[in-house]
Protein backbone atom coordinates (compact mmCIF):
# COMPACT_ATOMS: atom_id res chain seq x y z
CA UNK A 1 0.00 0.00 0.00
CA UNK A 2 1.62 3.52 -1.27
CA UNK A 3 -1.00 5.63 0.16
CA UNK A 4 -2.81 5.46 3.72
CA UNK A 5 -4.59 8.53 3.56
CA UNK A 6 -5.96 10.36 0.28
CA UNK A 7 -7.60 13.51 0.89
CA UNK A 8 -9.11 15.49 -2.03
CA UNK A 9 -10.69 18.58 -2.26
CA UNK A 10 -11.76 18.51 0.91
CA UNK A 11 -13.85 21.92 2.06
CA UNK A 12 -15.91 22.84 5.09
CA UNK A 13 -17.63 26.33 6.11
CA UNK A 14 -18.61 27.32 8.98
CA UNK A 15 -21.20 30.28 7.45
CA UNK A 16 -19.70 32.80 5.34
CA UNK A 17 -16.04 31.89 6.09
CA UNK A 18 -14.48 28.74 4.10
CA UNK A 19 -11.95 27.09 6.96
CA UNK A 20 -10.82 24.08 4.93
CA UNK A 21 -10.58 25.31 0.97
CA UNK A 22 -10.27 22.69 -1.17
CA UNK A 23 -7.13 20.51 0.10
CA UNK A 24 -5.99 17.93 -1.48
CA UNK A 25 -3.26 15.91 0.02
CA UNK A 26 -2.18 12.26 0.22
CA UNK A 27 0.03 10.35 3.57
CA UNK A 28 2.40 7.55 3.10
CA UNK A 29 2.72 4.57 5.61
CA UNK A 30 5.64 5.72 7.94
CA UNK A 31 5.48 8.91 7.33
CA UNK A 32 5.59 11.98 9.99
CA UNK A 33 3.95 14.99 8.61
CA UNK A 34 3.76 18.48 10.11
CA UNK A 35 0.58 20.65 9.44
CA UNK A 36 1.10 24.37 10.04
CA UNK A 37 0.04 27.69 9.45
CA UNK A 38 -0.78 30.69 11.36
CA UNK A 39 -3.80 30.94 13.74
CA UNK A 40 -6.82 30.17 12.23
CA UNK A 41 -5.79 28.96 8.72
CA UNK A 42 -7.88 25.70 9.62
CA UNK A 43 -5.77 23.07 10.68
CA UNK A 44 -7.62 21.94 13.61
CA UNK A 45 -10.52 21.77 11.62
CA UNK A 46 -8.86 19.33 8.87
CA UNK A 47 -8.28 17.23 12.57
CA UNK A 48 -12.05 17.23 13.41
CA UNK A 49 -12.90 16.82 9.28
CA UNK A 50 -10.05 13.93 9.29
CA UNK A 51 -11.28 11.86 12.64
CA UNK A 52 -15.29 12.02 11.75
CA UNK A 53 -15.81 15.32 14.05
CA UNK A 54 -16.89 17.38 12.01
CA UNK A 55 -18.68 16.48 8.86
CA UNK A 56 -16.93 18.01 5.03
CA UNK A 57 -19.30 20.37 2.97
CA UNK A 58 -17.20 18.78 0.09
CA UNK A 59 -14.30 16.42 -1.07
CA UNK A 60 -13.65 12.88 -0.42
CA UNK A 61 -11.37 11.22 2.66
CA UNK A 62 -10.03 7.69 1.75
CA UNK A 63 -8.25 5.92 4.76
CA UNK A 64 -6.58 2.69 3.48
CA UNK A 65 -8.12 2.62 0.69
CA UNK A 66 -11.74 2.91 2.43
CA UNK A 67 -13.61 5.94 2.06
CA UNK A 68 -14.25 7.71 5.39
CA UNK A 69 -15.89 10.47 4.42
CA UNK A 70 -19.04 11.15 6.46
CA UNK A 71 -18.12 8.14 8.32
CA UNK A 72 -19.20 8.09 12.49
CA UNK A 73 -16.22 8.81 15.02
CA UNK A 74 -16.19 5.39 16.47
CA UNK A 75 -16.05 3.57 12.84
CA UNK A 76 -12.80 6.04 11.71
CA UNK A 77 -10.97 5.07 15.21
CA UNK A 78 -11.65 1.70 14.99
CA UNK A 79 -10.52 1.87 11.51
CA UNK A 80 -7.02 3.00 12.84
CA UNK A 81 -7.30 7.21 12.62
CA UNK A 82 -6.66 8.25 16.83
CA UNK A 83 -6.06 12.17 17.74
CA UNK A 84 -5.31 14.42 20.74
CA UNK A 85 -7.27 17.15 21.08
CA UNK A 86 -5.61 20.89 20.68
CA UNK A 87 -7.67 21.41 24.39
CA UNK A 88 -7.29 18.28 26.57
CA UNK A 89 -10.32 16.60 27.21
CA UNK A 90 -10.14 13.64 30.03
CA UNK A 91 -12.44 11.63 31.81
CA UNK A 92 -12.48 14.07 35.12
CA UNK A 93 -13.93 11.72 37.39
CA UNK A 94 -11.84 8.74 35.76
CA UNK A 95 -8.56 7.89 37.12
CA UNK A 96 -5.94 7.86 34.96
CA UNK A 97 -5.54 4.24 34.65
CA UNK A 98 -9.84 4.39 34.01
CA UNK A 99 -8.87 7.11 31.54
CA UNK A 100 -6.99 4.39 29.21
CA UNK A 101 -9.09 1.46 30.27
CA UNK A 102 -12.14 3.27 28.22
CA UNK A 103 -9.91 3.87 25.58
CA UNK A 104 -9.02 0.03 24.68
CA UNK A 105 -12.49 -0.92 25.53
CA UNK A 106 -14.01 1.34 23.42
CA UNK A 107 -10.93 1.45 20.76
CA UNK A 108 -9.89 -1.62 18.41
CA UNK A 109 -9.11 -4.20 20.47
CA UNK A 110 -12.61 -3.48 22.78
CA UNK A 111 -10.06 -5.45 25.31
CA UNK A 112 -11.38 -5.44 28.86
CA UNK A 113 -10.77 -7.49 32.53
CA UNK A 114 -7.13 -7.89 33.22
CA UNK A 115 -5.40 -8.09 30.04
CA UNK A 116 -6.74 -4.75 29.55
CA UNK A 117 -5.31 -2.97 32.78
CA UNK A 118 -2.12 -4.48 32.14
CA UNK A 119 -1.89 -2.59 28.55
CA UNK A 120 -3.23 0.42 30.28
CA UNK A 121 -0.82 0.12 32.63
CA UNK A 122 2.20 -0.64 29.78
CA UNK A 123 0.64 2.72 28.11
CA UNK A 124 0.74 4.71 30.90
CA UNK A 125 4.90 4.12 31.49
CA UNK A 126 5.36 4.65 28.06
CA UNK A 127 4.16 8.22 28.34
CA UNK A 128 6.27 8.35 31.19
CA UNK A 129 2.93 8.71 33.70
CA UNK A 130 3.09 5.43 35.42
CA UNK A 131 4.07 7.15 38.69
CA UNK A 132 -0.13 8.87 38.38
CA UNK A 133 -2.01 5.52 37.41
CA UNK A 134 -4.34 6.30 40.55
CA UNK A 135 -4.84 10.04 40.12
CA UNK A 136 -7.54 12.39 38.52
CA UNK A 137 -7.06 14.16 35.88
CA UNK A 138 -7.97 17.44 37.33
CA UNK A 139 -5.00 17.19 40.04
CA UNK A 140 -1.99 16.37 36.92
CA UNK A 141 0.09 18.88 35.75
CA UNK A 142 -0.16 20.38 32.15
CA UNK A 143 2.41 18.34 30.27
CA UNK A 144 1.16 15.01 32.36
CA UNK A 145 -2.62 15.78 31.23
CA UNK A 146 -0.95 15.95 27.48
CA UNK A 147 0.84 12.59 28.14
CA UNK A 148 -2.86 10.93 29.18
CA UNK A 149 -4.32 12.44 26.24
CA UNK A 150 -1.86 10.82 24.48
CA UNK A 151 -2.00 7.05 26.16
CA UNK A 152 -5.87 7.56 25.31
CA UNK A 153 -5.21 7.98 21.64
CA UNK A 154 -2.63 5.65 22.19
CA UNK A 155 -5.11 2.76 23.14
CA UNK A 156 -7.09 3.05 20.23
CA UNK A 157 -4.01 0.69 18.21
CA UNK A 158 -3.90 3.31 15.87
CA UNK A 159 -1.81 3.03 12.43
CA UNK A 160 -2.33 7.29 11.88
CA UNK A 161 -2.17 9.09 14.81
CA UNK A 162 -3.78 12.92 14.54
CA UNK A 163 -1.73 15.80 17.00
CA UNK A 164 -3.16 18.64 18.00
CA UNK A 165 -0.16 21.08 19.13
CA UNK A 166 0.58 18.34 21.74
CA UNK A 167 4.27 19.85 21.87
CA UNK A 168 2.92 23.33 22.24
CA UNK A 169 3.47 24.76 26.44
CA UNK A 170 6.06 22.83 27.32
CA UNK A 171 9.40 23.68 29.07
CA UNK A 172 12.30 22.81 27.22
CA UNK A 173 13.32 19.84 28.97
CA UNK A 174 9.84 18.41 28.71
CA UNK A 175 9.73 19.46 25.15
CA UNK A 176 12.79 17.29 24.27
CA UNK A 177 11.24 14.30 26.07
CA UNK A 178 7.88 14.69 23.94
CA UNK A 179 10.03 14.94 20.69
CA UNK A 180 11.45 11.87 21.39
CA UNK A 181 8.22 9.93 22.18
CA UNK A 182 6.53 10.97 19.54
CA UNK A 183 10.12 9.63 17.48
CA UNK A 184 9.67 6.47 19.31
CA UNK A 185 6.00 6.22 18.50
CA UNK A 186 6.58 6.57 14.50
CA UNK A 187 9.35 3.87 15.17
CA UNK A 188 6.91 1.62 16.09
CA UNK A 189 5.32 2.09 12.76
CA UNK A 190 2.93 4.32 13.65
CA UNK A 191 1.94 7.21 11.17
CA UNK A 192 1.84 10.87 12.47
CA UNK A 193 0.03 13.73 11.10
CA UNK A 194 1.16 16.60 13.28
CA UNK A 195 -0.46 20.55 13.65
CA UNK A 196 2.60 22.48 15.43
CA UNK A 197 4.04 25.55 15.92
CA UNK A 198 7.09 24.62 17.74
CA UNK A 199 10.02 24.97 14.99
CA UNK A 200 12.53 22.68 16.66
CA UNK A 201 10.47 19.76 16.63
CA UNK A 202 8.71 20.14 13.02
CA UNK A 203 12.56 20.62 12.04
CA UNK A 204 13.53 17.35 13.72
CA UNK A 205 10.59 15.14 13.78
CA UNK A 206 8.58 15.91 9.81
CA UNK A 207 9.82 14.16 6.79
CA UNK A 208 7.28 16.32 4.90
CA UNK A 209 5.61 19.64 5.80
CA UNK A 210 1.92 20.62 4.36
CA UNK A 211 1.51 24.65 5.47
CA UNK A 212 -2.31 25.96 4.91
CA UNK A 213 -3.14 29.78 5.23
CA UNK A 214 -6.77 30.68 4.99
CA UNK A 215 -8.23 27.40 4.61
CA UNK A 216 -5.85 26.88 1.20
CA UNK A 217 -2.81 24.03 1.38
CA UNK A 218 0.04 26.75 0.02
CA UNK A 219 2.98 24.94 0.19
CA UNK A 220 3.83 21.15 0.67
CA UNK A 221 7.44 19.01 0.59
CA UNK A 222 10.60 18.91 2.98
CA UNK A 223 11.27 21.54 6.00
CA UNK A 224 13.93 22.79 4.79
CA UNK A 225 12.62 23.87 1.38
CA UNK A 226 9.04 24.57 2.73
CA UNK A 227 10.33 27.01 5.72
CA UNK A 228 12.32 28.72 3.09
CA UNK A 229 9.36 29.37 0.83
CA UNK A 230 8.44 32.95 0.18
CA UNK A 231 4.80 32.74 0.65
CA UNK A 232 5.09 30.70 3.43
CA UNK A 233 7.15 32.88 5.46
CA UNK A 234 4.96 35.70 4.44
CA UNK A 235 1.93 34.04 5.98
CA UNK A 236 3.73 33.70 9.03
CA UNK A 237 4.98 37.11 9.34
CA UNK A 238 1.16 38.55 7.96
CA UNK A 239 -0.76 36.99 10.36
CA UNK A 240 1.77 35.89 13.09
CA UNK A 241 4.60 37.67 13.93
CA UNK A 242 5.81 35.65 16.92
CA UNK A 243 5.57 31.96 14.64
N1 LIG B 1 -17.07 25.31 15.20
C1 LIG B 1 -16.76 26.45 14.57
N2 LIG B 1 -17.71 27.38 14.28
C2 LIG B 1 -17.40 28.51 13.62
N3 LIG B 1 -16.16 28.82 13.18
C3 LIG B 1 -15.17 27.94 13.45
C4 LIG B 1 -15.41 26.70 14.14
N4 LIG B 1 -14.25 26.03 14.25
C5 LIG B 1 -13.32 26.81 13.66
N5 LIG B 1 -13.87 27.94 13.18
C6 LIG B 1 -13.17 28.99 12.43
O1 LIG B 1 -12.49 28.38 11.35
C7 LIG B 1 -11.20 28.94 11.16
C8 LIG B 1 -10.17 27.85 11.28
O2 LIG B 1 -10.10 27.45 12.64
P1 LIG B 1 -9.13 26.30 13.15
O3 LIG B 1 -9.44 26.08 14.58
O4 LIG B 1 -9.24 25.13 12.24
O5 LIG B 1 -7.72 26.99 12.96
P2 LIG B 1 -6.27 26.51 13.43
O6 LIG B 1 -5.40 26.59 12.21
O7 LIG B 1 -6.34 25.23 14.15
O8 LIG B 1 -5.84 27.70 14.41
P3 LIG B 1 -4.91 27.69 15.74
O9 LIG B 1 -3.48 27.69 15.26
O10 LIG B 1 -5.26 28.98 16.41
O11 LIG B 1 -5.27 26.48 16.56
C9 LIG B 1 -11.07 30.07 12.19
O12 LIG B 1 -11.44 31.27 11.57
C10 LIG B 1 -12.07 29.67 13.25
O13 LIG B 1 -12.57 30.80 13.94
MG1 LIG C 1 -5.91 24.69 16.07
Amino acid sequence: MSVLLQVEGLTRRFGGLVAVDALSFSIEPGEVVGLLGPNGSGKTTVLNLLSGALKADAGSIAFKGQSISGSAVHTIARLGVARTFQLVRPLASLSCHDNVLTGLAFGRSRAWGTAARATADALLDRVGLGRARDTLPGELTYIDQKRLELARALALQPDLLLLDEWLAGLNPTELEEGIALIRSLSGQGITILLVEHVMDAIRSLCGRLLVMNTGRLIASGPPQQVLADPEVVRAYLGDDGDA
